[in-house]
This record gives structure tokens, C-alpha cells and sequence, in this order.
């Protein structure tokens, strides 16, 4: 299974921030956006990632995350001129996916959920038919694209934005698709405010009876961090677990080292690369107690 972040957009909700630095760089507490995403692939056991960005963003995030080889992973990167929306990734992202499936995640959604994806059985996630969605329990669903369920728990709508919500389950920037999801984004008409709408793409594989939902269980935490105040939860929740715990939240070194991606001499010898600090001393000792 191929993945893809994407990592473009305009970012307005956060300007004046974006305007001096692409969103998907921002510090979330103690690293940039963009390791949370890639984090989370990573623990879904994905190893090979397309970054897809804007032509002025796409250089920054190269010289952070660079080909990715200290990680064990491989990175590509891709450019969306224009923002026409989230399902374009996979027009975008034709070549790279080639026959593969594909999962993306959106590049300021923060995941947070150990025992999900403990739970989650990998070989059957990457293989599985049509298209898996994950969802989020919220307080305020009117603002999101939210489930609508029969009384087994099947998935029956999604619906955006609705006014009188079905649930309080929103779907989230994490879905799965097997390789047909190529064809179908390029199928897509542009809706009223001009972008192919990843909602449009979900609810084909919906009325094709292919749609798998991922709710995230109680005690995980999911953040959109595209505005100034979602961006400082997500860095309070972060810096929370790391203050009070000692560990840190999506850490890429940590999750390479203990999925076996990396050798530990290559750990090591990366950690090595950089001057010492709190990151560098935190993953050394992650490593020994280890
Ligand atoms: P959004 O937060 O919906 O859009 P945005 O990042 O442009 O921000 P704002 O609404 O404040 O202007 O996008 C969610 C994620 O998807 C974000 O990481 C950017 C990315 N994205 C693209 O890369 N290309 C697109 O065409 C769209 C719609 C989003």
C-alpha cells in the first residue's frame, strides 16, 4: 500500500502564521505538522509516501524531510498548482500509486491513538476492497462530514456539514482506498465551490455497498490543527503526554527504530547528525530503556 500526505492548501485560517511559513511546517509543541501525518502512515506500516504541497512549499518540506532514507522510508514528492481539492491527490498521485492501494491522510490531521492502531490487522487493512474511512466522535458534528449508521453499525450516509446530524461521528483525514480510486477521482466534477470534494469520492464507494468504517475507540485524540486554536490544543495535548509521561506523541526517529525500519546503528547514527538537545536526548533514552 502506497501512502500520500497532502500537504498543500492556502492555509488562510492561519494567516498571518502561513504567510512566513507553509502550514504543514508549523510547530505543533516540539516538531513540525508534517510528522504527524507521516508518523501515523508509518504506523499503518506504510513505508513509501508521496508528499503532495504547493510549488512555493515544495522545497521546505524536501530539506526537512529529504528522501526519507533516515527513517526507512522512501519520500516523493508532488505539486498541486491550485487547491481543487482533496480528491485530486489521486490524479496528482496516478503514477506513484500505480497498481498499488493507496491510503492518505490530510497534512494537519493529528492522530493519537495507540490502542487503534494496535488493533488494527495491517495485511487485512492494505488488502481490503473499496474504501475505509475513520472516524472521530465530536461534540459539535454539524461542523464536519458526518456518519450516518443502521442499527448493526453499517455506515448508511455521510454527509456534510448537515444541520441536523445523524450522529456524532465525523469522518476524518485518514482514508484508505483500493487502486479503482484512481478512475473514480478522475471522474469527479468540481463542486459549487470548485474542488473535487473527497466526500463526493466516499459516497460512490457508499451506494457501492464498499465502505468500512474505523471508529476511533474513547481516550484517542484526533485534531485538525488548521486554526490558531486547534493548532494549540494539539501542541497542549502533545506537550501534555510529553511533560507529565515522558514520551513523545509521533516521534518518526521512534516509530523507525521500533518497527524495524531502521537498524539501530542507523538510529544511532542519525541521532549522531544532530546537535544534542532535549529531541536527540529523549530519543537516545527511548532507544536504551528499549
Ligand atoms: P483545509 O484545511 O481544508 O484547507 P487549507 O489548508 O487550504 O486551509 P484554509 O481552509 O485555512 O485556507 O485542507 C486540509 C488539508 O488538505 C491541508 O493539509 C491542506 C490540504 N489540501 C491540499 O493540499 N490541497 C487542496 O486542494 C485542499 C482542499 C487541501
Amino acid at each position: 500500500m502506497k501512502g500520500i500526505v497532502l500537504a498543500g492548501g492556502t492555509g488562510s485560517r492561519l494567516y498571518p502564521l502561513t504567510q512566513v511559513m507553509c502550514k504543514q511546517l508549523l510547530p505543533v509543541y516540539d516538531k513540525p505538522m508534517i510528522c504527524y501525518p507521516v508518523a501515523t502512515l508509518m504506523l499503518l506500516g506504510i513505508r513509501d509516501i508521496l508528499i503532495i504541497t504547493t510549488p512555493e512549499d515544495v522545497d521546505p518540506l524536501k530539506a526537512y524531510l529529504k528522501d526519507g532514507s533516515h527513517l526507512g522510508v522512501n519520500f516523493s514528492y508532488e505539486v498541486q498548482e491550485e487547491p481543487r481539492g482533496i480528491a485530486e491527490a489521486f490524479i496528482l498521485g496516478e503514477d506513484f500509486i500505480g497498481d498499488d492501494s493507496v491510503t492518505l491522510i490530510l497534512g494537519d490531521n493529528i492522530f493519537h491513538s495507540p490502542s487503534l492502531f494496535k488493533q488494527i490487522d495491517l495485511k487485512k487493512f492494505q488488502s481490503q476492497d473499496g474504501c475505509q474511512l475513520f472516524s472521530y466522535r465530536v461534540k459539535d458534528p454539524e461542523r464536519f462530514g458526518v456518519l450516518g449508521f443502521d442499527k448493526e453499525g453499517k455506515v448508511t450516509s455521510i454527509t456534510e456539514k448537515p444541520e441536523h446530524p445523524k450522529s456524532n461521528y465525523a469522518v476524518v483525514g485518514l482514508y484508505a482506498y483500493s487502486n479503482d480510486v484512481v478512475e473514480k477521482a478522475k471522474h469527479l466534477k468540481p463542486s459549487n465551490r470548485g474542488e473535487l470534494e473527497i466526500t463526493d469520492l466516499n459516497n460512490q464507494y457508499l451506494q457501492e455497498s464498499r465502505v468500512v468504517n474505523y471508529a476511533m475507540p474513547r481516550g484517542s485524540a484526533w485534531f485538525d490543527a488548521g486554526t490558531p486554536r486547534s493548532l494549540l490544543a494539539a501542541s497542549q495535548y502533545v506537550a501534555t503526554t510529553d511533560m507529565y509521561q515522558g514520551l513523545k506523541i509521533s516521534a518518526p526517529e521512534e516509530i523507525a527504530l521500533f518497527k524495524g525500519y531502521i537498524t539501530r546503528s542507523q538510529f544511532e547514527q542519525h541521532i549522531a547528525s544532530v546537535k544534542s538537545c532535549e529531541y536527540t536526548e529523549y530519543l537516545r533514552g527511548i532507544a536504551h530503556e528499549a
